[in-house]
């Protein structure tokens, strides 16, 4: 008799006690509320307590390929700062200038990338990387990177002419159809496994890849997709029937193994180099590898590489396929673009200082970059009750609140695309917008604040080098896909269809 007696008075005080938190907490968000000014924010869904319906609403964009789309037209129907369930998750979506500023540098300590993104990256990139830490432990991951990507040693312009060579040798320049972004991408393969590990993986060697190659690459891209599902949808990603755990984690091994075999070749490599004392001739680019070994543990660079390969080797490929997508669709800006390279470079390679005075091509890069982020969205997990400068009230100009945990869904894509600030024609591409503007935070293809992108500079060498390389090289370029862009979205994006083109020699 006495035990149910004991066990009803505990049920009690643990529901008194409960009560009295929840009671507390609610009294505190109300005067914090009151305190910062904070209004009502909209509501992205009709079910307000688990988001069903605008779970339904995503799945199906998602797998439909147009989850950008469908993105962009939530905020038309709710607003830039809209609020939603995602069964018990909350999150914040906005395409609001001032609150990428709040996240991303004015609170950045207020907000951390979160243990979702953590968990759904730690089999492919470990616990250790920039991607998967926080606080201490990611200003330490971020130290290490640093020396190798300062300019001097992330872009080696010898190396790119290498490798452009190798594009060029199988590009075929007969007019025949092309898939230009099939090739930038085994481009940029080769140049960030080089820059990673010292030696290209040899996805140019020939025209067409071998099939270990091909499964290798299928294996990285697949496990990118389920990480960036896991990091979207949570467990909701299980729902997908053509989801598998097993499938991922095949993945998730072929890729960290050909990994493995990068770094042991590489370690080959370094042991050799410094008994022939030799370090002097690849002082000057040293590979990441070569960096890493002297700084840090090999589980750690293990982390660091897989990562780094990662945000390396798509994001590139996207701006130069993009950038040839809408090249190709435009003869007038491919035109304008061989005239100032023809004038700037007169036939010459091109080189650190002469890239510098291309202008056009600058504003062709940031047009495509504005237009087809890479990174079309990140998130962000409140580590404590603040608030976003933006979103609430009538007119959404008043504070919001947001409560710890909640989380923040930053889109790049929407912020880049909004017509009351880029104007009507925000989804055209129209390079010389950028003649006149100055988009402070309305423009982030690259992040800003304390994670912005370390790479930035190397990505727009790479995508100017050989964008000269081939306007020096080729008479003519034409589109040969009539179809609107299809999205394939993985923690990047990139065009499902290629882009299709005819080169002309
Ligand atoms: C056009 C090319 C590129 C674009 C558009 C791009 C964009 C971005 C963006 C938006 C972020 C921030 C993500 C977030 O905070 O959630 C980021 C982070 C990062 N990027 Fe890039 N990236 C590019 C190329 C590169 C390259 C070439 C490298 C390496 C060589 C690189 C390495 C990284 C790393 C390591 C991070 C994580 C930084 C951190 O969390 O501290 N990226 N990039």
């Amino acid at each position: 008799m006495a035990l149910p007696i004991i066990s009803v008075c505990s049920a009690v005080l643990a529901l008194v006690f409960l009560s009295c938190k929840w009671a507390i907490t609610f009294f505190q968000r109300r005067k914090f509320r009151l305190k910062h000014h904070c209004a009502k924010v909209p509501r992205g869904s009709l079910d307000p307590f688990l988001g069903l319906d605008r779970i339904v609403r995503l799945n199906n964009a998602m797998k439909e390929r147009r989850y950008l789309q469908f993105s962009r037209q939530t905020f038309e129907e709710h607003g830039n700062t809209y609020t939603t369930k995602l069964l018990l998750r909350n999150q914040f979506c906005t395409a609001d200038p001032e609150n990428f500023k709040a996240v991303l540098s004015t609170q950045f300590v207020e907000f951390d990338a979160g243990w979702r993104r953590a968990k759904a990256f730690k089999p492919l990139g470990g616990t250790e990387s920039v991607l998967t830490t926080e606080g201490k432990s990611w200003k330490h991951a971020r130290a290490v990177l640093r020396p190798g990507m300062s300019q001097k040693l992330a872009v080696d312009y010898e190396a790119l002419e290498i490798h452009w060579g190798k594009l060029f040798n199988i590009l075929p320049k007969n007019g025949e159809t092309v898939d230009l972004q099939d090739l930038f991408f085994r481009f940029t393969m080769d140049s960030t496994t080089q820059f990673l590990f010292g030696e290209p993986m040899g996805c140019l060697a020939q025209a067409t890849l071998p099939s270990t190659i091909v499964e290798l690459i299928n294996s990285f891209e697949m496990s990118m997709s389920c990480a960036y599902r896991r990091t979207a949808l949570g467990p909701l990603s299980y729902l997908d029937r053509n989801y598998s755990a097993e499938a991922e984690l095949q993945h998730v091994v072929t890729t960290r193994r050909f990994v493995d075999n990068m770094i042991n070749e590489a370690l080959i490599r370094y042991n050799e180099n410094k008994s022939s004392k030799i370090e002097d001739t690849i002082a000057q680019h040293k590979s990441l590898f070569e960096i890493l070994m002297e700084t840090t543990s090999f589980p750690a660079m293990r982390d660091h590489l897989v990562t780094t390969f990662g945000a390396a080797r798509d994001t590139t490929g996207t701006l130069l396929s993009q950038m040839w997508y809408e090249v190709s669709r435009h003869p007038d800006v491919f035109t304008k673009l061989k005239t100032e390279v023809g004038s700037v470079l007169q036939g010459q390679l091109p080189t650190a200082d002469s890239l510098k005075k291309l202008p056009y091509m600058d504003q062709v890069m940031k047009e495509t970059l504005r237009l087809w982020s890479p990174v079309p969205v990140t998130m962000r997990i409140a580590n404590k009750d603040t608030t976003l400068p933006r979103g609430g009230g009538p007119d959404g100009s008043s504070p919001i609140f947001v409560a710890k945990g909640s989380e923040v869904l930053l889109s790049f894509n929407a912020l880049h695309r909004r017509k009351d600030i880029w104007g009507q024609n925000s989804d055209e591409f129209i390079p010389e917008r950028w003649s006149s503007i100055d988009p402070g935070w309305s423009y982030l293809a690259f992040s800003n604040g304390p994670r912005i992108c370390p790479g930035q500079r190397r990505a727009l060498a790479e995508g100017a080098y050989i964008t000269a390389r081939l306007l020096q090289s080729v008479a003519r370029v034409e589109s040969r896909d009539e179809q609107p862009f299809e999205e394939f979205m993985k923690v990047t994006m990139q065009n499902a269809r290629g882009v299709l083109v005819g080169i002309f020699g």
